[in-house]
């Protein structure tokens, strides 16, 4: 079985970008892989957040992991900041790490314009942190979105630069890309993300969930009920074809081209589905959150196996490096 590594960050929401983009794929591929995934605790300081509330965000986020199929008894869930040779790491690949390499990452572009009040190292470094994830557990695959293939090719680099000064620890970790094209949000274009204020959260409840499907985009040349609709451009249909049975995708495809079908109605009936999926999600989450004890329990042994690979993998490096006495 390969080894697969992949992470997300606790930025305050599960959204079904999120879902339909990577928590999904990391659920169907458990079974035939030795899965390992993390929330990233170390990623998320590298933006402004408050203290007090990321203990909140970090339980959560993995509860609902465990809410959407993650399973503690095929996958292993941890928490990036309880093993800390996750950043031991990252220092010494900072050491290999050539700095145009890092300045050519068009994430680190974005997320600097996106804040410029708080362009801090961290962001700028943030990749080498990602990689050393990988790599502490010589992980040969990583299940991501196509936004992240920079990261990893980055990461490749990163492992042929020590392997050649140093000699061979690390694999070179492949990308796993998701079937799921980017998910967009409430706009229609942008991908969905909380930070824009365009996203879905997975355990919305139905009276949100449809308010906020209510006020999304759809084919932005479809002005009056009367005009027929292009489904290929709209987002709300994109969405009908993750939830909706394939003989209401075509129905409505049909229908809207023709005008028979109105946003109002299409987006009532992604509504129901929509419902329908995420009913049995929310409700298990919101068992998880009543019993924080199970959670913990599966963080805890999640933080037993990968601090016991770590140590392993680190003593390795350090022989090679000669930091040993
Ligand atoms: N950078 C990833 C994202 O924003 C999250 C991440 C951190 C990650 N470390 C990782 C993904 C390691 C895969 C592997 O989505």
């Amino acid at each position: 079985m390969s080894r697969v590594f992949s992470g997300i960050q606790p930025s305050g929401e599960l959204h079904i970008g999120n879902y339909l983009g990577a928590i999904r794929n990391w659920v169907n591929i458990q079974d035939e892989h030795q899965c390992i995934y993390c929330v990233v605790d170390y990623h998320a300081i590298t933006a402004e957040y408050r203290p007090k509330e990321m203990p909140t965000r970090i339980f959560d986020l993995a509860a609902g992991l465990l809410a959407c199929g993650v399973d503690p008894e095929k996958a292993t869930l941890f928490v990036q900041s309880d093993v800390p040779q996750h950043t031991e790491l990252a220092w010494i690949f900072n050491t290999v790490t050539p700095m145009g390499e890092l300045s050519r990452q068009t994430q680190f572009k974005s997320k600097s314009e996106q804040n410029l009040n708080n362009i801090n190292v961290g962001l700028f470094t943030y990749p080498v942190l990602q990689a050393a994830d990988i790599l502490l557990y010589r992980a040969s695959h990583v299940p991501v979105g196509e936004d992240q293939e920079q990261h990893l090719e980055l990461s490749r680099e990163i492992a042929r630069k020590f392997n050649a000064r140093y000699g061979k620890v690390f694999p070179e970790a492949r990308t796993m890309f998701t079937s799921t094209p980017r998910i967009r949000g409430l706009d229609g274009k942008a991908k969905m993300s909380k930070s824009l204020g365009n996203s879905i959260a997975v355990d919305e409840t139905e009276k949100r969930l449809r308010k906020k499907l209510a006020s999304a985009f759809t084919d932005p040349n479809r002005v009056t009920r009367t005009d027929p609709g292009d489904p290929k451009v709209c987002n709300i249909f994109t969405l009908h074809g993750f939830f909706s049975p394939s003989e209401t995708v075509q129905e409505i495809d049909g229908a809207c081209r023709k005008a028979e079908i109105g946003c109002v109605d299409c987006k009532k009936k992604l509504g129901d589905a929509m419902v329908g999926h995420f009913a049995p999600i929310r409700e298990r989450w919101a068992e998880l959150r009543a019993d924080p004890t199970q959670v913990h329990e599966v963080l805890n042994t999640g933080r037993d196996r990968c601090q016991a690979i770590a140590a392993d993998t680190m003593q390795r490096v350090h022989r090679k490096m000669g930091l040993v006495r």
